[in-house]
């Protein structure tokens, strides 16, 4: 992690660190919506990198003996550029990955291990393109603002057909508002806000709308929620400095938007950027998270125990 950190101290070599997996999409004339930009795909890892040592690894469900003994199907919803993906599929080599977005030219064109596969697939056109019982393991991460409100329990339902019977689910999403926030982080608070708020629906407070969600699923069962509070700044250590990164880039990629829709003016801004990265530390601003696993109902089968061959050498 030290070196992704000073990967990220290094700007155009994080930039090129990335080229050099991901394909540039700047240059593109016109994007739709759907389609990342590099700059995207450098901001999902910076937060990818933080949540790595906020979570000390990459996942909360107990899978991690499944994935091991191998033989496991593993989904990763709206992968992006697949960081998970690819690292999970380094970490479990013998179990198999499968990550699917709707923009398939982020995919990663090298370093991949050959026991992942990337599909373009759009989460909203349901029934998804697999069978019944086919995942062993689902794992959706910040998609809370990809998939319309109205369509997330269809899409849910969705997931837990594909599942296999004692399969296992998990979400992790972030709480939109930072806390302990000082008067510069405020106002990029009201900012990002005023962003997701239309005249006809103003910005609407949805709290944890996936454990509900979740909870009403009856093929669900052993629903374990967790939070988790991440520090944004450098008081925080390598995780806070990336996840102030992470802010600075939200801020870097949305700030034409706001300048033009006179939200703000750009003197102001640039002014606000400087001071929030201060700010942060004395006020200890931070963010939270929640993650919600859940197993499907049905299993019959025998409980399979795999030893954990690792943990018996250590222990002789
Ligand atoms: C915020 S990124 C999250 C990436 C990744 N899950 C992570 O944690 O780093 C959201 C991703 O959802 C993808 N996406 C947006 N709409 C989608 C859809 N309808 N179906 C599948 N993927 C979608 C985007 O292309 C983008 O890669």
């Amino acid at each position: 992690m030290v070196s992704q950190t000073q990967k990220l101290n290094a700007s155009t070599g994080f930039a090129s660190f990335l080229k050099s997996k991901w394909r540039s999409r700047d240059e593109r004339p016109s994007r739709p919506q759907t389609i990342n930009a590099m700059t995207d795909v450098e901001r999902d890892y910076v937060r990818h990198s933080a949540l790595k040592l906020a979570l000390d690894g990459d996942f909360q469900a107990p899978i991690h003996q499944l994935l091991k003994s191998g033989g496991s199907e593993i989904l990763d919803i709206g992968c992006g550029a697949g960081f998970w993906t690819t690292d999970m599929a380094a970490k479990y080599p013998i179990s198999h990955f499968t990550g699917i977005d709707i923009d398939k030219d982020i995919f990663p064109t090298s370093g991949v291990t050959r026991n992942v596969i990337f599909q373009r697939v759009d989460l909203l056109e349901l029934p998804l393109p697999y069978e019944n019982d086919t995942f062993d393991y689902i794992f959706i991460r910040c998609m809370m603002d990809v998939v319309p409100d109205e369509d997330w329990d269809d899409v849910l339902n969705e997931l837990v057909r594909i599942m296999k019977k004692g399969g296992y689910i998990e979400c992790l999403e972030t709480y939109p508002d930072l806390f302990d926030t000082g008067p510069a982080m405020s106002t990029i608070m009201q900012l990002v806000n005023a962003d997701k708020s239309s005249p006809d629906e103003p910005a609407s407070m949805v709290l944890n709308p996936l454990p509900n969600r979740m909870a009403a699923i009856n093929q669900l069962m052993g629903m374990q929620i967790k939070h988790l509070h991440t520090p944004v700044g450098r008081y925080g250590g390598a995780m806070g400095a990336l996840l102030l990164e992470h802010w600075v880039r939200i801020i870097e990629s949305s700030k034409q938007k706001w300048i033009q829709n006179k939200l703000i003016g750009e003197k102001q801004l640039a002014a606000t950027l400087e001071e929030l990265q201060q700010e942060v530390d004395v006020y200890q601003t931070y963010m939270s998270w929640y993650s919600v696993v859940a197993q499907k109902k049905g299993y019959k089968g025998p409980i399979i125990r795999v030893e954990d061959y690792d943990t018996l050498q250590s222990q002789e």
